[in-house]
């Protein structure tokens, strides 16, 4: 299948790991050029290195951090200088931390708010109003927006309304021919995942009772994920927009 994406330009945050660069990756094997994020230099480069061998598509780094209040307006600039066009944004950030509602502190939401949250909006606003052409905005969340997760009170909290603005975002730019949709990790194997599996006692046991309430009874690849989410921020996607989709290996107990 033809996802329309040679020649086109995305910008990929939260990139140089993960399922952002997941994401990256298959948008340059389909021929997309793409400028992606981190908020370390040395790291985003080498990530970029890899993508554009990977090609046929090229890749910039750019270290940002995206609760930075000038970084989307930059990066935008910077995409549409490298490769004269913007065709749409994939905002994935790093997770906020773990902890129950009654212990995170108002330091750990304010952090969490403007990095996941209003970093987010910013970015996906400022390349929605910005644009001259249509784009699509594509939002990584997770699957905290259906239903919660046990020790993560702040994406529980924040996300919901994330996805929320996300489809007030489609519902306001569809006119204009601009998609918005939100894709949903469930158990997904990256640097994150491993991160709080190694919080529990005995890691191992905790991957084994998790992969057991997933009806594929495993955790995800990275390249899974971003073969939907580079599809869905893809021209082949045209008809979609306001989308909440999930990709959790069935483990989502709603609809
Ligand atoms: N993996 C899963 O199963 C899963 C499940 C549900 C939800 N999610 C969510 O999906 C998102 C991506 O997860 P992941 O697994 O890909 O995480 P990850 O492996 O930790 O990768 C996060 C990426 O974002 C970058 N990053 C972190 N903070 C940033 C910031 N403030 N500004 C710009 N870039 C930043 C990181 O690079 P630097 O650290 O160098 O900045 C890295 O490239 C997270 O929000 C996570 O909570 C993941």
């Amino acid at each position: 299948m033809d996802l329309g994406l040679a020649g086109r330009a995305y910008l990929v945050t939260g990139a140089s790991r993960g399922l952002g660069h997941a994401t990256a990756r298959a948008l340059v094997r389909d021929g997309a050029h793409v400028v992606i994020t981190g908020r370390d230099q040395a790291s985003v480069t080498e990530a970029a290195r890899a993508l554009s061998e990977l090609g046929p598509g090229r890749a910039l780094g750019v270290a940002a951090d995206q609760a930075d209040p000038d970084a989307a307006a930059e990066l935008l600039a910077r995409t549409r200088a490298e490769f004269g066009r913007v065709d749409g944004v994939v905002i994935s950030v790093g997770g906020p931390p773990a902890g129950s509602a009654t212990t995170v502190t108002d330091d750990q939401w304010r952090a969490a708010f403007e990095s996941v949250f209003l970093g987010a909006v910013r970015l996906a606003r400022t390349a929605l109003v910005e644009a001259t052409d249509p784009i699509a905005v594509t939002l990584v969340l997770s699957s905290s927006v259906r239903s919660p997760l046990s020790g993560l009170a702040i994406s529980n909290g924040l996300r919901p309304g994330l996805a929320m603005t996300a489809k007030t975002l489609a519902d306001e730019h569809g006119p204009d021919g601009h998609r918005v949709n939100v894709v949903l990790p469930g158990r997904i194997e990256t640097d994150r995942l491993r991160a709080l599996d190694a919080t529990a006692d005995d890691p191992q046991e905790a991957r084994r009772r998790s992969e057991a309430t997933i009806p594929l009874r495993r955790y995800g690849r990275p390249d899974e994920f971003g073969a939907v989410t580079a599809f869905v921020t893809s021209p082949a996607a045209s008809y979609m927009t306001g989308s909440v989709l999930t990709v959790d290996g069935g483990a989502v107990r709603s609809l």
